[in-house]
């Protein structure tokens, strides 16, 4: 665009002396004549340079409001989700730095289940709207090493085994049950093990491992991937029928050679999660082996029958790294020594907070969180120096908070408000609520601060109980 105004240009520019000479060697002979022809020529060169600047213009004004992305975007999308929020003026809401509705993102379809992501995208154009942009950018600027999925699975659905390059898993089944593989050292030892409803799994970086449905119900898994790029993933049926057959024969030197290797059929549909119709006819015995404790704890943790810790608001139960294991079990130190010696991994743990409970302000020292909301609805509140953002949550949204920002969540409706959070530590979380800090500082300083009598702050009482989790 720009390139071509500047062409008009220069095919402008050397016309008007060249038709200035025209007019001085014929002016001296015909004057009278000449002064009418002079007189047009004049007219029609400042109504083809008015129509030239006016096209230039036009371009240049069209060149700096084009945005691809705003025109395949569904118009669902386009209109501001609460038209009463004053701040809904500006394109993009700033709480979607913080927020993404995943119920509301593309549901990748499979034969065996769904994939729906809250995550960053290299290219534009892969976010559905502008508020899952903003989102998908602020996980990638505040380096979160976060990407979220839902994985649904139907019965018997198989997520076909593979592995990812770039990131750790760590996944919280919400409903169902499954049968789990992990393969490691090579392949020499293989992992097998069931998980149910309120269990953790946990598959470190470039680990193969396989998801099956061995319920009559639909499992849901909720994902954590370590980064903020695009994941990339290998599943092995791909990575099958791109090897050449010839290679793939002497590899497997299976019985019949290449001609075997040549009876594998692709299927047109991407296999991802796959459920072949006639899965009975195929499958004829099936074994769902359990390997021992010290095999299994490594990639997976009771989160469920973990110790809960009780506060007068509310529970939070942990799927962590504890510096000599202090208060887990056995198992449980499995787990904990195998977040801890992988890099990058996570800290899990629930949240619920009763109805009217508040989870008070409070922060992180060493690390991003993200959660997602499991049941009930609730208000979260972003505190900065500038003030406060808060907005609604409900089933199916996605929260971060970036390493460092207060943050309070408000349990608003008759159901607990449960989520799962997730913190990018390996270690142990640090944390700073806000009754603690305001208790360890000394009155006298706290009256000096606020300009108010020292003995004013007697009225905040300190209890007995931690109220990191409060009622009224
Ligand atoms: C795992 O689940 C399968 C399928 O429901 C079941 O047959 C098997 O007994 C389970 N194994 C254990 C150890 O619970």
């Amino acid at each position: 665009m720009e390139n071509s105004a500047f062409e008009m240009h220069e095919n402008v520019l050397p016309s008007t002396p060249s038709s200035g000479k025209v007019n001085i060697s014929t002016g001296l002979e015909k004057k009278s004549q000449w002064s009418l022809m002079r007189i047009f020529l004049v007219c029609l060169l400042a109504c083809i340079i008015t129509t030239l600047i006016g096209v230039l213009i036009l371009s240049l004004v069209y060149a700096s409001t084009y945005r691809p992305y705003a025109n395949i975007k569904p118009e669902a999308h386009r209109t501001p989700e609460t038209p009463t929020d004053p701040k809904s003026e500006n394109p993009v809401d700033f709480k979607f730095q913080f927020l993404n509705r995943l119920h509301k993102s593309k549901v990748f379809e499979f034969p065996g289940g769904a994939i729906q992501w809250a995550r960053y995208r290299n290219n534009l154009k892969d976010y559905l709207s502008v508020e899952e942009e903003a989102f998908g950018t602020s996980l990638n600027r505040q380096r979160s090493h976060m990407t979220f999925g839902t994985l649904r699975i139907k019965s018997n659905g198989l997520r076909a085994p593979h592995w990812h390059f770039n990131a750790n898993e760590h996944g919280y089944l919400a409903q169902g049950t499954a049968w789990i593989g992990v393969v490691d050292d090579g392949g020499s030892v293989v992992t097998t093990y069931n998980v149910t409803a309120g269990q953790v799994i946990f598959f470190p970086k470039n680990i193969l491992h396989w998801i099956k449905n061995v319920g009559t119900e639909d499992c849901l898994f909720l994902l954590f991937f370590t980064t903020h790029e695009e994941l990339q993933t290998l599943d092995v049926d791909d990575v099958f029928f791109s090897t050449p057959e010839d290679i793939a024969a002497r590899s497997l030197k299976p019985q019949g050679g290449v001609n075997f290797i040549r009876t594998f059929q692709k299927q047109e549909e991407d296999q991802a999660v796959n459920l072949p119709p006639n899965l009975a006819e195929l499958v004829t015995k099936a074994s769902y082996l359990q390997s021992p404790d010290s095999l299994v704890w490594r990639y997976f943790y009771d989160l469920k029958g973990s110790k809960e810790f009780r506060f007068p608001g509310g529970i939070i139960q942990w799927a962590r790294y504890r510096k000599n294991g202090d208060g887990l079990n056995v198992n449980e130190k499995i787990f904990s020594e195998s977040l801890n010696q992988h890099e990058n991994s996570l800290t899990l743990g629930t949240l619920r907070i009763y109805t009217n409970g508040l989870r008070q302000p409070h922060f992180h020292f060493n690390a991003n969180e993200m959660g997602y909301v499991i049941s009930g609805c609730g208000k979260v509140g972003i505190i900065s120096t500038q003030g406060t953002t808060d907005f609604n949550i409900g089933i199916g949204d996605v929260v971060f908070f970036p390493i460092g920002t207060q943050h309070y969540i408000k349990s608003t409706c008759d159901e607990d408000l449960l989520f799962i959070l997730a913190f990018t530590t390996g270690n142990q979380l640090q944390t700073l609520d806000l009754d603690d800090y305001i208790h360890a500082t000394a009155d006298h300083i706290l009256a000096q601060l606020f300009f108010k009598k020292q003995s004013e702050f007697k009225k905040i009482p300190k209890f007995t109980e931690d109220q990191a989790i409060n009622l009224p």
